[in-house]
């Protein structure tokens, strides 16, 4: 089934010049971006985004590394877009991810790992909602 999913590209990754490099892997895979916008997150946005963390013992550093630059955020959509965009990222862990994934090719660490998908239906809709509202999203016309 067609769905969205909200992708955000990480400080690590901003900082290193790759959104155009990642979005073309989007794009190759068929997904299309139907929002984005450049931001960057308060300690208050990024704790709230990972509050399902909150009790982890990486949450800290978690929220202080999300706020140290620039993010770019996105809504794909397409074809399985929520797992594909999963395979697209590879494993969380930059050490365990297979090559030719965004995380094995651009990222150095667990903590500094590229890029964020949503891991489900559930939080897919939660975390668009959260950066985009309900009327953020600019659907296909042609
Ligand atoms: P992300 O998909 O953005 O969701 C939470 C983030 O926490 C995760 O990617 C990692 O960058 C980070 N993180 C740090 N340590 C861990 C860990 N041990 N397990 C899972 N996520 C971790």
């Amino acid at each position: 089934a067609v769905e969205r999913t909200l992708s955000i590209i990480k400080p690590d990754a901003v900082a290193k010049n790759l959104i155009g490099q990642i979005y073309a892997r989007f794009e190759a895979a068929g997904l299309r971006i139907v929002a984005a916008r450049m931001l960057q997150l308060s300690e208050e946005q990024a704790g709230a985004f990972y509050a399902v963390h909150k009790e982890r013992p990486f949450y800290k550093d978690l929220v202080t590394f999300m706020t140290s630059g620039p993010v770019m955020v996105q809504v794909l959509e397409g074809e399985s877009a929520i797992q594909k965009n999963r395979d697209i990222m590879g494993a969380t862990d930059p050490k365990k991810a297979a090559a030719g994934t965004l995380r094995h090719d651009f990222a150095d660490s667990v903590d500094e790992n590229a890029a964020h998908g949503s891991d489900g239906p559930e939080t897919a809709a939660a975390e668009i909602e959260f950066f985009f509202g309900r009327d953020g999203i600019c659907p296909r016309t042609r």
